[in-house]
């Protein structure tokens, strides 16, 4: 493990009536500990997983569009106001990593392809990201250019990969996990059922440890695949 700690610079944010400072968590908020290699942000939409994320990648210098540190390419709203509000624990530092964002792999795969470097596609799996399909481009990303005395931000990396890539991320970062350090936010129910993860729950008003079966988004999927009659049946119910 690299990044030990996040914490929080309560005494210096002025006015918290204002995103991000009202978020619930971020209003009790004092530190977070990483216990793992594999650290898991889960929580209902909206309850501040990417800003924390954010925030984290805005510190550790990645650019907070999407990337690593040497990939400076501009889109909007690539400004984190929590990362100022934050500070890092490390042990050992490390550099090297990547923040993905779902939103912005566009801009990033537009970027590579606009740049002079001959072998700019090596760790793309040689060819540009545009000419793989979503979740194609994805995995090429981890498993070419993954790995290392390195962090990771992944922000809901499920987003392009079918079940069965899921598993593959899965399988890429066990083989990885060693030596580099991830933090995920994620909604995938396969994905949070990494082995000896921690997982950190955003949906109250402080960040609580879960274990798996107690997510929410365990629970919902194995009730709809065990008895999707019944969930629709409850859901529907006023429609009769
Ligand atoms: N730039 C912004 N300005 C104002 N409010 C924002 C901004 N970005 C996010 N928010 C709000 O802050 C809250 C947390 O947003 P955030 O994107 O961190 O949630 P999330 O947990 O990542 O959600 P999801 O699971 O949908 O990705 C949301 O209510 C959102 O509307
Ligand atoms: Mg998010």
């Amino acid at each position: 493990m690299y990044l030990k700690r996040v914490s929080y610079l309560k005494n210096q944010v002025l006015d918290s009536s204002n995103y991000p400072f009202n978020i619930p968590w971020v209003e009790n908020f004092e530190s977070l500990d990483f216990r793992s290699n594999v650290t898991f942000f889960v929580g209902e939409n909206g309850t501040g997983k990417s800003t924390l994320l954010e925030a984290i990648a805005d510190k550790c210098e990645f650019n907070v569009a999407g990337g690593s540190r040497n990939n400076l390419f501009e889109v909007a709203k690539a400004e984190s106001v929590l990362g100022d509000y934050i500070r890092l624990s490390w042990s050992p530092k490390v550099n090297r990593g990547f923040f993905l964002r779902a939103e912005t792999f566009y801009h990033f795969a537009s970027y590579i392809d606009a740049l002079e470097d001959p072998n700019k596609y090596a760790a793309y799996g040689g060819k540009s990201l545009h000419h793989q399909s979503h979740g194609e481009s994805y995995l090429s990303l981890f498993m070419n250019s993954f790995g290392g005395k390195a962090i990771y931000l992944l922000d809901e990396p499920e987003a392009a990969l079918s079940p069965l890539r899921q598993l593959s991320l899965m399988k890429i970062i066990k083989d990885l996990e060693n030596e580099s350090q991830f933090i995920i936010a994620t909604h995938s129910p396969i994905l949070l059922g990494y082995p000896n993860a921690t997982i950190y729950n955003f949906d109250h008003a402080k960040i609580e440890m879960i274990r798996y079966e107690e997510t929410m988004h365990y629970i919902l999927t194995k009730r709809f695949i065990e008895a999707p009659e019944l969930v629709l049946k409850e859901l529907f119910r006023d429609d009769d």
